[in-house]
């Protein structure tokens, strides 16, 4: 599809200064604007409801654009044309406080957030290449998946005991999809979705399993069992509905009427996402990270060989490979003394955070490496697999991409302010700080350049902050940088240059989230340049760099999320008076996709 990577000459621009986070704005480089692209309640099929935040439903809102876009992907439908694309995009989470007037019924309000969950799938068109995108409302590809679409799981998991319900006494089919953070498209064109916070929607018995999901054992937090009773897994009979998310998510964006799947191959945890590279004999291979304080790094690769192509033999095949394969967690180790890693941040005598490291296999050739545990309960329940196999416990890991360009990967940790406190792990090389507040992004590189290897160098390319945190690296550049602090989502442009979105930075370091490009290669390696920062109180997702277009997309999740009805904190991107609703128009916040472009 479209030119290869690495054939581009990249963007330029001049970095914006850091934007106070107070600042109810997009951000752009002089010389550059930008316009949504699709937001929270715009239709998108011909029989979809207008957009009407006093009024919405639960009807109204499946016809409409999600909450809180995450994952985002543009991807070309007629090829080098660019008159046609397809988005993709994650509906993470609500927030209810800010959506619904006061008085809305508490029903209502549960079911149009649940309506406000899942993924988009959106046509969009322009006039000519390089001019910005409009989506097309009625569009054959437009879809809404949502919690009660049906998924097909897949893998060695699938019918097993431990997925089966009242509902599903075959352990085959799921209703829907949540928490659906970052992702990535594969190169076979489908979109991969990663389930994430899964465990606040439910209740569930107070089981080791269950403890070690966050899954609570008493009412709180999203307490969707309230209008639709399965999310209470206390029942007789839903014990296992818990089971059935937390996984990687695939669909198919150019077929509509395709049942998306879960694959349990790849292990059930807290996805941030997953992305794919193929390794030298053609196995694909899939990273993800598990975003939670202490836990850990994955990769699975699959048993069979991608055909290459996009014919509809070739699509079909490589649409099951992520069904069949072996799962492996990281092990990481520094080659430095342990008493040099003092927990500060600061180098130890070798100038470098780095070192070498293992793929610990989980699963194998269809079978458990784990002892006392079955094939089906490791995917099921791969955190505790993992801690029996002695992983390396992360600082979070979000999203982990490998460089189309350089085949190097890079995950970016985003933060562990838990690190070395009380009874908590301490540091070690590849998480070296304590109260680790900003993070850090960790640059692995497979043995041989082999995406199926066992073994790996890495190194920390970043170790976050400004110019008044601790223990800040910039991958030895010492020209000026751009503050970064908490990276969540990383994405590359043509030349291979790494960018990076942030979740956290008004809380760390009192500015607006942010879009960064980093330089990976050449005397500049290290050099962070702010692109954009977006409105108060939203994180960036989704970066994608379009820059043989000139164009930039980001999804704009949570703006004004601490504010209420009442008093909203973010207007963005309607910008219209508060309260007021004309022409499509909303005076509050719409988390909503943005293009960036020259003025
Ligand atoms: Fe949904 Fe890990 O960010
Ligand atoms: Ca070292
Ligand atoms: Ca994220
Ligand atoms: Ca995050």
């Amino acid at each position: 599809k479209g030119r290869p990577a690495g054939t581009g000459k990249g963007l330029r621009f001049s970095p914006v200064a850091p934007v106070p986070a107070d600042v109810d704005a997009v951000t752009v480089p002089k010389g550059w604007t930008w316009s949504p692209v699709v937001r929270w309640g715009d239709p998108l099929f011909d029989d979809s409801a207008e957009f009407d935040p006093t009024a919405q439903t639960e009807e109204s809102q499946l016809g409409q654009f999600g909450y809180n876009c995450d994952y985002l992907d543009v991807l070309p439908l007629d090829g080098n044309r660019g008159r046609r694309a397809v988005a993709v995009v994650n509906h993470e989470y609500t927030n209810e406080g800010i959506m619904f007037p006061p008085g809305t019924d508490a029903d209502t309000v549960k079911r149009v957030a649940m309506a406000a969950h899942g993924l988009s799938v959106v046509e969009l068109r322009r006039q000519a290449p390089g001019r910005p995108w409009e989506y097309v409302r009625g569009a054959r590809l437009n879809r809404r998946i949502h919690v009660q679409t049906p998924f097909a799981l897949t893998g060695p998991a699938a019918g097993s005991d431990l997925l089966k319900t009242a509902d599903d006494p075959v352990g085959r089919t799921v209703l829907g999809t949540q928490n659906n953070c970052a992702g990535g498209t594969t190169p076979w064109g489908t979109v991969l979705s990663g389930e994430e916070n899964f465990n606040q929607y439910f209740v569930a018995n107070a089981t080791p399993e269950n403890a070690r999901y966050g899954i609570p054992s008493t009412p709180g937090g999203r307490a969707w069992w309230t209008v639709d009773p399965r999310f209470d897994a206390r029942q007789p009979g839903y014990e296992n509905e818990v089971n059935r998310f937390g996984w990687i998510v695939e669909i198919d964006p150019e077929d509509p009427d395709s049942t998306p799947v879960k694959h349990t191959a790849l292990g059930r945890f807290k996805h941030e996402g997953a992305s794919i590279r193929i390794a030298r004999d053609g196995r694909a291979v899939a990273y993800s990270g598990d975003d939670e304080r202490f836990d850990y790094i994955y990769k699975f690769v699959s048993r069979r060989t991608m055909q290459p192509g996009n014919g509809k033999k070739a699509r079909a095949h490589n649409k099951t490979l992520l069904t069949e394969g072996d799962l492996y967690v990281a092990r990481f180790e520094g080659d430095s003394p342990a008493s040099e890693i003092d927990g500060s941040g600061d180098l130890p005598a070798d100038g470098a955070f780095d070192g070498t490291g293992r793929w610990l296999p989980l699963v194998r050739d269809g079978r458990s490496m784990v002892a006392g545990m079955g094939v089906a309960e490791v995917l099921v329940f791969t955190r505790l697999a993992a801690d029996k196999v002695g992983a390396t416990k992360m600082d979070r890991p979000e999203d982990i991409e490998p460089n189309p360009v350089t085949g190097k990967v890079y995950c970016a940790l985003t933060n562990n302010t838990n690190r070395g406190v009380g009874s908590n792990p301490g540091v070690d090389e590849a998480n070296p700080r304590v109260t680790n507040r900003e993070g850090h992004v960790i640059e692995i590189t497979e043995k041989g350049n082999d995406a199926a290897s066992l073994t790996f160098t890495w190194n920390l390319l970043l170790v976050c902050g400004d110019e008044s945190s601790a223990g800040t690296y910039f991958g030895g550049y010492d020209g000026p940088v751009s503050p970064i602090s908490c990276p969540d989502n990383v994405a590359f442009d043509s030349t291979g240059q790494l960018w990076v979105s942030t979740d956290g930075q008004p809380g760390t370091i009192g500015l607006d989230d942010a879009l960064h490009r980093v330089t990976l290669e050449g005397p500049d390696r290290g050099k962070v340049e702010q692109f954009l920062a977006v409105p108060r109180e939203a994180e960036t997702c989704g970066p994608v760099i379009h820059d043989r277009d000139g164009l930039v997309f980001v999804s704009v999740q949570h703006p004004g999320e601490d504010g209420s009805w009442a008093d909203q904190h973010s207007y963005f991107p309607d910008y219209v008076a508060p309260g007021s609703l004309s022409g499509g128009r909303w005076g509050g916040p719409r988390p909503s996709v943005v293009q960036v472009h020259r003025a």
